[in-house]
């Protein structure tokens, strides 16, 4: 399973990216707007440069027309770069249009099964299902993770399952067992993954029961 960062900001991107675990980054307009970054074409530059991995820039133009011509603009910026662009009717023509032009594509805002069988059909690299958005209106939205998954092994699709929208610890869980082949995360959950009552506890003990040897070197007889 792969593991995004959900975010547009270079420090926390630059802070995790040695763990080894991040295999890239999504963003989309209200991360970027978060981030009040001077000159976007730039920070965004720099994440492609420091991440190791796919990173999904979205459109933010509206005519397909236009749209078309933004996702070439993104997709020329940078080698691991996937355009994001939200499910809408109009943007079909120009989904199929740029995957066969081997441009990887990130269909983004999927609320349903159909929407997502629609543009994997057109060879999309990811869906993103939005888990946390459909729990703000009171339904499971884990639900469709594992209906994607069913989706994608009845008709064998190369489309990977990308969970967003993820907002607490159980929606991580739940997609890593669900089988989502990817899930993206905003750093400040990830921190929670970390600071876990029992780990921290543990890690205290070990140290306490050690300091009560007082040896000041493990190996050192003496
Ligand atoms: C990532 O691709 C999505 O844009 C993001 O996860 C949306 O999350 P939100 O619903 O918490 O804004």
């Amino acid at each position: 399973m792969k593991l995004f960062l959900d975010t547009a900001n270079i420090d926390l991107i630059k802070q995790w990216m040695p763990t080894g675990v991040i295999d890239g980054v999504t963003t989309n307009p209200s991360l970027i707007a978060q981030e009040k970054n001077g000159n976007i074409k730039a920070a965004l530059l720099d994440i492609c440069n420091m991440v190791n991995g796919d990173v999904s820039i979205e459109v933010v133009e509206k005519t397909p027309e236009k749209v078309y011509a933004q996702a070439k603009e993104i997709s020329n910026l940078a080698k691991n770069v996937v355009v994001k662009i939200p499910f809408a009717q109009e943007y079909l023509p120009v989904i199929s249009k740029l995957t066969k032009e081997n441009i990887k594509i990130n269909v983004t805002l999927i609320f349903s099964l159909t929407q997502a069988l629609l543009v994997s059909k057109l060879n999309v690299k990811y869906i993103s299902p939005f888990i946390g958005r459909w729990d703000d209106i009171d339904i499971d939205g884990m639900e469709l993770i594992k209906d994607l998954v069913t989706m994608k092994k009845n008709y064998n699709f190369k489309t990977e399952i990308l969970a967003a929208s993820i907002r607490n610890v159980i929606h991580l869980q739940k997609s890593i067992l669900y089988g989502a082949d990817v899930a993206t995360i905003p750093p400040l959950l990830l921190d929670k993954v970390f600071k876990h009552p029992l780990t921290i506890q543990g890690i205290e003990k070990f140290d306490n029961d050690w300091k009560k040897l007082n040896k000041t070197n493990m190996f050192n007889e003496k």
